[in-house]
């Protein structure tokens, strides 16, 4: 890689050429300064200097209010698996709106009923929930699986996220193991910092140790079989099954959160390439088609925990906005779209991504950049995962891959390549990306790969040596 000063100055150049190529980008950002306390509405979408801001988005692509077309890898948070506004599911939405349905009415729909036999189809779970967002399915899925054991203790993994909700704020970017929980947000009881416990992924050496101290007060264990949070890092399945073992020996309630995961390798979830049976699985992103949707599946006797027949019962599905008719047909179309076109659909983005892969590596060794590239599976029954990241390795001695919380040391890994530079560099050529790469999408074309493969080239050689 060139020195630091070279690379301060490709950056200071970087920045300066982006602020002219997305001029009105950064009027809008700068109007909206004081609104929000975190400069935009979410945080999640801003940039440092500024983001861009879009117009429209269609297909593989979105327009920025600047004229600037980006090739999109970022695709609605990972929610766009067909990609941008896919006229499949336009359609839905205007066949709601003609037919006077398309906003909440208020009463029940014949919708859920079918939205709720095709999930038992692809997912053999036998009751549901329906809710808006991820963060309220994994927190209900959490409050029914502490009422059903009638224990008060959650244990997740390090560098884990199921959304902002009391249980999945500890250990997320900065864990330092099982007895040093890290409460990462304010404005929870003092002692929060004891009801969730953290184990790193992939290690059953401290999963043991864990339920050997604990597993009698722990009632729920929650967790992803892709640790997106960390960047992508996949479970090895004798990890994920001795988890599995040990919830059954301890009578904890296992929740896979499958907000990433589900329905991106096939069509339904990932366990089942890990031939484990959860308790309680949570849905949303690829099935919501893009609009506010979430799905809590799993086994009769815990999501009973909701049902009105207790005396006290867990309140996990009212809402104002819940089985909203719109979100509930256009879930609808995008599963059985899946289903339909799984074998279309899903080896094809497993092998443009596996291409990427490879052609990124090669390219950023070529330039002497050391890389590491997430999302990789070490288990031939389970594809690599189209969704990954670049980490930029600082100090390759010290770095350990398999640590997946090393995705945010940054003395290890330089975080501003990653999360900034690149995104910018990348935008300069027409093309979005999420922490240096992305998702792979059904809209995505093999030419589309290629462009990004050439981005890559360039880049590496304005980096590199
Ligand atoms: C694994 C996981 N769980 C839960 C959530 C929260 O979902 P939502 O953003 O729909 O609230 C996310 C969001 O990115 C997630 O990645």
């Amino acid at each position: 890689m060139k020195d630091k000063i070279q690379i301060e100055k490709y950056i200071e150049d970087l920045e300066n050429q982006f602020k002219n190529k997305f001029s009105k980008s950064k009027e809008i950002f700068e109007q909206g300064l004081d609104y929000f306390p975190n400069s935009v509405a979410q945080p999640a979408r801003t940039l440092k200097p500024f983001p861009p801001f879009i117009e429209s988005a269609s297909g593989n692509s979105v327009m920025t209010v600047d004229g600037v077309e980006l090739l999109d890898f970022w695709q609605g948070h990972f929610c766009n698996i067909l990609g941008h506004n896919h006229p499949v599911l336009t359609e839905a939405i205007s066949s709601n709106i003609t037919n006077n349905c398309a906003l909440q009415s208020g009463f029940l729909t014949p919708l859920e009923n079918e939205l709720a036999s095709l999930f038992r189809k692809t997912t053999n779970m036998e009751s549901f929930i329906f809710t808006t967002s991820g963060t309220l399915a994994t927190m209900y899925a959490t409050m029914l699986g502490l009422s059903y054991t009638k224990k008060s203790l959650v244990l997740k993994l390090e560098g884990g996220w199921h959304g902002a909700q009391p249980w999945s704020v500890t250990g997320v970017k900065y864990p330092e193991g099982i007895n040093k929980n890290v409460l990462e947000s304010s404005g929870l009881p003092e002692d929060w910092d004891e009801q969730v416990v953290t184990v790193p992924m992939n290690d059953i050496e401290a999963l043991t140790k864990c339920f050997d101290k604990c597993g009698d007060k722990i009632g729920v264990f929650i967790l992803e079989l892709v640790l997106g949070n960390s960047g992508m890092v996949m479970a090895n399945k004798d990890f994920i099954k001795e988890v599995r073992r040990l919830t059954e020996q301890y009578g904890v309630v296992l929740i896979i959160d499958e907000m990433v995961t589900g329905f991106r390798v096939r069509a339904g979830g990932l366990y089942k390439l890990y031939d484990i049976e959860p308790d309680l699985v949570t849905f949303g992103k690829v099935v919501t088609g893009g609009m506010p949707f979430a799905c809590i599946a799993g086994k009769r006797k815990i999501i009973e925990e909701a049902s009105s027949s207790k005396k006290i019962r867990v309140w996990a599905d009212s809402g104002t906005f819940n089985c909203h008719p719109t979100s509930l047909r256009v879930a609808i179309e995008t599963i059985k779209y899946l289903v339909e076109h799984e074998q279309e659909i899903y080896p094809s983005i497993i092998k443009k991504m596996n291409t990427l892969r490879n052609a990124c590596k090669e390219i950023m060794c070529k330039y002497n950049i050391d890389i590491d590239i997430t999302g990789e599976s070490n288990d031939d029954s389970i594809p690599n995962f189209p969704i990954g990241t670049i980490r930029f390795i600082k100090d390759k001695e010290k770095y350990d891959k398999t640590k997946a919380i090393n995705h945010w040391n940054g003395d290890l890994v330089d975080t501003n390549l990653r999360d900034r530079v690149i995104r910018i560099a990348l935008m300069l050529k027409g093309i979005y990306v999420w922490q240096g790469m992305g998702v792979v999408t059904h809209s995505h074309s093999e030419d589309d790969i290629i462009k990004l493969i050439s981005a890559y080239e360039e880049f590496a050689s304005e980096l590199g040596n």
